[in-house]
C-alpha cells in the first residue's frame, strides 16, 4: 500500500492502551464479508475459481464457504453497484446477554433472528467509519468438505521428504475459512478504539512509518480475546489512509503451495496480481492478493504460523494469547518489546 506523503500527523496513538478494560462484548472470531454486485453468477465464478463453494444461492444473494466447518464465509448481494457491504463477527453461542448489550448501544439494530442460509440471530451496527459490522451468534456448523493434506517440506536440519515428488497443480485454492479483513479509515485511532470498546479487541501490533515515527502507528492489527485459547494474530486490521474503506479480506488456505498454486490459476483465468507474493512479517504470513469482482482485494494465506513481536513494551499489549499464529503461550501473552521506530508498514497492507 502506498501512504501519501500529504497525510497530515497523527495523534500519537501509541500511548493509547491496546485492550478496552471494560468491552460491551468479546467476539471470538470474524466470520464473514458482504459485498454488493449486481451480476450474481459472475461473482459466484469468480470465486469458485478463488476456492470457495457455494452453499445456497437465491435470486438476492450468495453465500458461500470454504471448506472448514463455518457455514458460510462470503455474502454478495444483488444490488445495482458495486460495492463493499460490511463484514461480521461471531459472539459466543451462549452470550446471550452480549448480544442484548450490542442492541442496546447507540445507533445498534435490534437483535433480529436471521432470514437466510444458517439462520442464527444478529445485531447490525456501524463503526465510526460508517461500515456495517453484524455480530452474529447461532450460525449453524457444516460438515468439513474434504481437502487435500498439506504439503511435506525440507527445511534445514530436516529432511521428511526424500525421493517422493510433490508436483502441486494451478487449481482453485483449498479455502477453509475466512482468516481477517483490513479497512482503511482517516481516523484510525477513533476506529481502533471503537472496535476495543464495543467487540473487545484487542491490539496485537502497531506498524510505524519508518521514516515517520513520531506519527505514531499507521496501522493496527487486531486479535479476538478468547482468554486464555489462542486467537489469530489479527482478525482485523485498520490503516490509516485519506478515505474510510474496505481494503482486502484473507482467507487460510492448507499451504504456501496452495497460495502459489492458485494464483497461477486465476492469473490464467484472465485475472491479475495486485501485490503478487507478500509476507505479513508480524503475524508470520504469506500470501498473493488480486482484486474480486467487486473491485475489492482478497488474498489467500496459509494456516499461519507466526510468532508475534509486539510494538509495545512488554505486557502492554492485553491478555489474551495469539494464535494459530503462534504467538505468546497462554501462560505469557507479549512479551518482546520492539522499539516502535523499527517498525514500517507491512508491504502486502
Ligand atoms: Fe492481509
Amino acid at each position: 500500500m502506498t501512504i501519501p506523503a500529504t497525510l497530515p500527523s497523527l495523534a500519537p496513538i501509541a500511548e493509547d492502551p491496546p485492550r478496552s478494560p471494560d468491552p460491551l462484548v468479546r467476539v471470538r472470531d470474524v466470520s464473514h464479508v458482504e459485498f454488493i454486485k449486481p451480476d450474481l453468477g459472475a461473482a459466484e465464478s469468480f470465486f469458485h475459481d478463488f476456492g470457495l463453494h457455494t452453499v445456497e444461492r437465491t435470486p438476492h444473494a450468495l453465500y458461500l464457504r470454504g471448506a472448514g466447518s463455518g457455514h458460510h464465509c462470503v455474502i454478495v448481494r444483488k444490488g445495482r453497484r458495486t460495492a463493499f457491504g460490511g463484514f461480521g463477527f461471531e459472539l459466543a453461542a451462549d452470550d446471550e446477554a452480549g448480544l442484548q448489550r450490542l442492541a442496546a448501544s447507540p445507533g445498534a439494530g435490534p437483535v433480529v433472528d436471521l432470514d437466510e442460509p444458517g439462520a442464527g440471530r444478529a445485531v447490525t451496527l456501524r463503526d465510526p467509519a460508517g461500515q456495517q459490522v453484524r455480530v452474529s451468534q447461532g450460525i449453524a456448523s457444516l460438515a468439513p468438505l474434504p481437502t487435500r493434506e498439506p504439503m511435506t517440506f525440507n527445511n534445514y536440519g530436516q529432511r521428511p521428504r526424500a525421493n517422493a515428488t510433490q508436483r502441486p497443480v494451478p487449481a482453485p485454492a483449498h479455502v477453509l475459512r475466512l482468516g481477517h479483513v483490513v479497512l482503511e479509515s482517516p481516523a484510525p485511532r477513533r476506529a481502533i478504539r471503537w472496535y476495543l470498546d464495543t467487540l473487545g479487541l484487542i491490539v496485537s501490533d502497531y506498524n510505524h512509518l519508518r521514516h515517520r515515527p513520531q506519527d505514531g502507528p499507521m496501522m493496527a492489527f487486531l486479535r479476538c480475546d478468547r482468554g486464555a485459547e489462542p486467537a489469530d494474530h489479527h482478525s482485523l486490521a485498520i490503516v490509516y489512509s485519506p478515505r474510510a474503506t474496505y481494503n482486502h479480506s484473507a482467507y487460510e488456505v492448507i499451504d504456501v503451495d496452495d497460495v502459489f498454486a492458485s494464483g497461477t490459476y486465476l492469473f490464467g483465468r484472465g485475472g491479475r496480481r495486485t501485490w503478487g507474493w507478500g509476507a505479513t512479517f508480524r503475524a508470520a504470513r504469506s500470501s498473493t492478493t488480486g482484486p474480486t469482482p467487486t473491485g475489492c482485494s482478497s488474498s489467500t494465506t496459509p494456516t499461519a504460523t507466526s510468532s508475534m513481536p509486539p510494538c509495545r513494551p512488554s505486557g502492554t499489549c492485553g491478555g489474551a494469547p495469539t494464535t494459530r499464529s503462534g504467538a505468546s503461550s497462554p501462560a505469557a501473552p507479549t512479551t518482546d518489546a520492539t522499539s516502535s521506530a523499527s517498525c514500517a508498514i507491512c508491504a502486502d497492507h
